[in-house]
């Protein structure tokens, strides 16, 4: 198990963030006063240049690097390293008055007017030779710089353009998807429907607010969405070629969360070196539970991505400012949270931002530095508590998380279930129900990896693929395969339904061979509003649970019901079910368990029915998770309390040393409110 790292010349945790002090250029002795705080707060890992157009070029093709320079040998010589960014994210002013056309169009048809950032045309030559130009010129300068460890492009990639040439590249995109057959695309569109045939490629839109057909042909919903991602990544290739040219340090760019709905990230993380993205949880929202499941399920699916450690490439020492309510972390929340990334994967802890700026939209972000400037904030004591941390974690870095289960997440299938008109359309919360089923794992302390259909399923002991819609090309073979070989898989309602078009299977649901493994056909699906559910009407195991949001009635087909509805005409249908096939078995869950309950209680009975390991043995307590990362010698378990009171117990028979105070470990573990506790277990005592 050779150790895998994001980047491969810094083998130490990294802790840092974004740093502007361009922001700060008239402000004497800034950086120095920056650096003697970064000192004290165990900071060794900036990312610089994020928005620093104007600074280098003011007027057109008059480059000044002199400030960056500075900074960047500051620095240095403190011994901090630097991820380097591109500036595309924003662009100067005069370069949008000069040239309209980099600015994107909105989908209403009109350009925007210079503003805001992460707003350019992809497809504007102009653009994108500034942008060529800028970058080789950064990557040329900066390549040999001994403070620069990676490559951070642009700034959250998330927008779509709808001008001329950007729909223009979209008939192409068509054209060669259906080879210039137009009568191919109908039929995979079904445009028979309102007689929307086309008959000529000119005559096709971006489906939007004034093209019109959004919501009535999904196949053109989700090939714009493709071809919008597309042509992104190939904006970001066009960059990291750029840097490539003259750099050999790893590029990233950083991502948001795992269903954002912009842009295919599990195809954009093949043309990266490494994983990064910025994570905002709402920690002290009313749901504490779902909270940090929800961040933990985000880093799982970052670190699958790739199935090697990712950067937290930005997180906030306190509070955000762009929420309806902003909450500031309780103490201990901050190393909490911190922690709880590396535990999934991450080999840093950086945040927005270093220092907060006097002026500007984010003048009340959360940042390392306040406004007082001084160390003596709480905040800034947590951060430097998150320093002191990291520096005993380098053996860390690089080390593995093993999973035996995996999730599907599917952006395709996002996609298509975002378009749909159908059964109920008020809550169909894919995102949310993949995390409600991962939850179960999160409190049972097992590792979870995070996949895309596309994926390798033979790995796991278990694939959960919750609300499978879509069943692209090859899945459904791929699931007969893997249950028939001894695979264990779970399925829900509103699955097998239609394929990468948006067509619905022949033949019944879920699609093809689909109802021999999982030994059902599912008829019809009944949908609820808001104030109605199926109370209590799924007994299982001698307790009754509740069936909200949707309901499938299925028959069985060489199925077994492990339990059936008790209420509503479909009494004494099954409500989730277990086949047999080959050397596996497949289970179809027929309703929505919307808070979860059941779920939590058939996930626990598999995972021991399975003999899945779990990490600690945490189910029984709340709030409370564990997980694990090992290497070849060493295992790291990270045992966290998401709770608001001390988690006490003497039963989870542990041993090791704690990495952070080096003591050996008793039989006692006390963790205190919002509290981690990280225990080192040589393989050979195991
Ligand atoms: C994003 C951006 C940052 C900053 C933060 C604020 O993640 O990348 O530039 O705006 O949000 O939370
Ligand atoms: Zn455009």
């Amino acid at each position: 198990m050779k150790k895998k790292y994001a980047i491969d010349n810094f083998l130490h945790m990294a802790h840092g963030g974004d740093y502007n002090p361009d922001q700060w250029k008239e402000y004497e002795n800034i950086v120095d006063e920056d650096i003697h705080l970064m000192d004290k707060a165990g900071c060794n890992v900036f990312s610089v240049g994020i928005f620093s157009w104007t600074l280098y070029e003011r007027e057109e093709g008059n480059f000044d690097f002199s400030y960056m320079d500075s900074v960047l040998d500051k620095l240095n010589a403190a011994g901090k390293k630097v991820i380097m960014a591109t500036p595309s994210g924003a662009r100067p002013a005069w370069m949008a008055r000069k040239y309209p056309e980099v600015l994107m169009v909105e989908e209403d048809g009109n350009r925007i007017k210079y503003s805001a950032r992460h707003n350019h045309c992809y497809s504007s030559q102009i653009y994108r030779e500034k942008v060529k130009i800028i970058d080789e010129l950064l990557a040329k300068r900066y390549a040999n710089h001994p403070a620069v460890i990676g490559w951070h492009i642009s700034n959250e990639f998330g927008n779509r353009c709808y001008c001329d040439k950007c729909v223009a590249g979209f008939r192409e995109y068509l054209k060669k998807k259906f080879d210039s057959d137009i009568n191919k695309l109908n039929a995979a569109y079904w445009t028979y429907f309102w007689s929307h045939e086309y008959t000529d490629w000119e005559e096709i839109d971006a489906p939007g607010k004034v093209g019109g057909r959004e919501n009535s042909f999904m196949g053109l919903s989700l090939d714009w969405a493709r071809y919008c991602s597309d042509k992104q990544l190939d904006f970001l290739k066009a960059e990291r070629d750029a840097i490539r040219k003259y750099a050999s340090q790893p590029v990233t760019t950083n991502f948001m969360e795992f269903d954002f709905d912009k842009y295919d990230y599990c195809k954009w993380a093949k043309e990266i070196d490494f994983i990064s993205w910025d994570s905002y949880p709402m920690w002290h929202s009313e749901d504490a539970e779902y909270t940090a499941a929800r961040a933990a399920f985000n880093h799982d699916f970052m670190r699958s991505l790739q199935k090697k450690p990712f950067y937290l490439m930005e997180s906030t020492p306190s509070l955000t400012n762009w929420r309806g309510v902003n909450r500031i972390k309780k103490p201990g929340m901050h190393m909490l949270s911190s922690i709880q990334a590396v535990s999934h994967g991450s080999d840093s802890v950086l945040y927005f931002q270093w220092r907060k700026g006097r002026g500007g939209m984010e003048k009340f972000h959360g940042a390392v530095v306040d406004h007082y400037a001084t160390d003596r904030t709480r905040v800034f004591k947590e951060v430097s508590e998150v320093g002191c941390a990291l520096e005993k974690f380098d053996e860390v870095v690089g080390s593995e998380v093993k999973s035996k289960v995996a999730i599907v997440f599917d952006w395709e299938n996002r996609m298509a279930i975002d378009v749909f008109n159908g059964f109920n359309n008020e809550e169909k919360n894919y995102a949310d129900v993949c995390v409600k089923h991962y939850i179960p794992f999160w409190e049972n302390g097992v590792n979870v990896d995070v996949i895309d259909s596309n994926a390798d399923f033979s790995e796991y002991e278990l694939v959960v693929m919750p609300m499978l819609y879509m069943v692209k090309q090859g899945v459904e073979e791929k699931i007969e395969e893997y249950v028939k070989n001894g695979g264990n898989a779970v399925m829900t309602y509103l699955s097998g339904m239609v394929d990468e078009n948006d067509l619905c299977y022949m033949g019944g649901f879920p699609c093809g061979k689909l109802k021999d493994v999982f030994g059902i056909w599912n008829e019809e699906t009944d949908s609820f509003y808001k104030v109605q559910k199926i109370t209590n009407s799924i007994g299982y195991k001698g307790e009754f649970y509740s069936a909200e949001d949707m309901c499938a009635i299925v028959h069985l087909q060489g199925a077994e019901a492990i339990c059936t509805y008790n209420k509503d005409f479909y009494a004494s249908s099954p409500a989730v079910c277990v086949n047999k096939y080959g050397k596996g078995r497949a289970y179809y869950i027929a309703m929505r368990d919307k808070n979860g309950a059941f779920l939590k209680a058939f996930y626990r009975d598999l995972i021991d029915e399975l003999k899945i390991e779990r990490s600690a043995d945490v189910a029984d307590y709340d709030l409370v998770s564990a997980h694990t990362r090992e290497d070849e010698e060493n295992k790291y378990l990270f045992i966290e309390n998401y709770g608001s009171e001390s988690f006490v117990s003497g039963d989870l028979n542990l041993s090791g040393v704690d990495v952070l105070t080096g003591e050996t470990v008793g039989e006692e573990i006390n963790i205190p409110a919002y509290g981690v506790q990280i225990i080192k277990t040589k393989k050979e005592n195991m």
